[in-house]
């Protein structure tokens, strides 16, 4: 159960062989990523002790420090790395030109896919028997960032780019984590109205599922998909799709499984993988120490993954897994129990 439910390729520069140097960057970010990252990073440091761990700075505080979200000596950090570990960031919606940092390091690290786990947890606000997987394309769809808006502001586009070579990449991505889980993957899309832009998707998904002849390959509307996601999402093994329907398709799905408080991501290219919580900054209960730190911890299971520290990603997944079943829960989950308190539950169950 441990190794299918979030199996990422071995792809890390650490994979070779265990005893590697690994070399992994640390993003707290804003607001409650800098209250969870840090215990985090602690399990890390015991995990991993010959890992080289070194922290940076992103995020609207960054912004505030050094006039950029996205320092320069961050970027080079993370160009350097096998792994990244990304906390939350606030992005202000009324600063002009100001980029997500988290956007921008998608791009600049070329981590062309979006890889979401939904999976059944052992707490009340979890669904049972969901194990499921979406790979969003990460770079270009409707997130391609060009976009205009005419001189008396009364018409506004965007351009949703859709390229041969990336759907070919993410579908790759999808049919190898297909055929390492249940072999099935689902290909969700709205050809039949977006003609051009899913018409090429489509097709390119479908030429490249003929080279995993293991994988049974079928394909979705995406609004019948997300009527299927939200009433039975137990059909579902993996979901490959553009950018902005992965978006909104994995919070869909993560409701069944507890919400943001649990639900973490990867995102991979070639080599480099940065693994974060699904949730951001969350201002309205940052500094109040109540945050819950499952998502993270989460997020450092399938970081360890990347790296081919297979025995210590179960062990993690297992304490916090443990933690949660315990009934040490924090309020996003019903509970009454602090950060902190989840983070020593964690820690010692390892
Ligand atoms: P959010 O995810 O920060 O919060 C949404 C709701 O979920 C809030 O009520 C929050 O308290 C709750 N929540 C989120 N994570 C939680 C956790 N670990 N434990 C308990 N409750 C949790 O999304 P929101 O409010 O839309 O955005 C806040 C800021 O975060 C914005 O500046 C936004 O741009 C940024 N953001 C950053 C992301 C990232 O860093 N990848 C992703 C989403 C939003
Ligand atoms: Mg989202």
């Amino acid at each position: 159960m441990i190794n299918a439910s979030h199996p990422l390729p071995p792809q890390g520069r650490g994979a070779g062989g265990v005893g590697d140097p690994r070399h992994i960057v640390i993003i707290p970010g804003d607001g409650i990523g800098q209250e969870v990252v840090p215990a985090v990073v602690a399990v890390l440091r015991r995990l991993l002790p010959d890992a080289r761990i070194v922290a940076a700075e992103a995020g609207f505080g960054a912004y505030e420090r050094h006039g950029t979200p996205l320092p320069d000596a961050t970027l080079a950090a993370c160009r350097g790395a096998d792994a990244i570990l990304f906390g939350a960031v606030t992005t202000p919606p009324d600063i002009p030109n100001y980029r997500s940092p988290i956007l921008q390091l998608r791009q600049a690290l070329d981590l062309a896919a979006n890889l979401r786990p939904v999976r059944s947890l052992p707490i009340p606000a979890s669904r049972p028997g969901v194990d499921l997987l979406i790979v969003r394309e990460n770079t270009e769809g409707m997130y391609s960032g060009i976009e205009e808006v005419s001189d008396d502001g009364e018409r506004a586009t965007t351009l949703r780019v859709i390229t041969g070579a990336a759907s070919r990449r993410v579908a790759h991505t999808a049919f190898r984590l297909a055929r390492e889980r249940r072999g099935r993957c689902t290909i969700v899309h709205k050809a039949n109205v977006l003609r051009q832009t899913d018409g090429l998707f489509r097709r390119a998904a479908r030429a490249v599922a003929v080279e995993y002849p293991e994988v049974m390959v079928d394909e979705l509307l995406v609004d019948t998909a997300a009527l299927r996601l939200a009433q039975a999402p137990e059909m579902f093994d993996v979901l490959v799709t553009t950018n902005l329907f992965g978006d909104i398709l994995s919070d869909l799905a993560a409701a069944h499984t507890g919400g943001l408080g649990v639900a973490a991501s990867a995102n991979v290219g070639i080599s480099i993988g940065l693994f974060e919580p699904v949730h951001g900054s969350a201002p309205d209960i940052a500094g109040r120490g109540i945050a819950n730190p499952t998502a993270t911890f989460l997020a450092a299971v399938l970081l360890l993954r990347h790296l081919g520290a297979h025995d210590a990603a179960a062990r993690l997944e297992r304490a916090t897994e443990a933690t949660l079943a315990s009934g040490l829960r924090t309020p996003d989950l019903g509970g009454t129990a602090t950060t902190a308190d989840v983070c020593a539950a964690i820690s010692a169950a390892l």
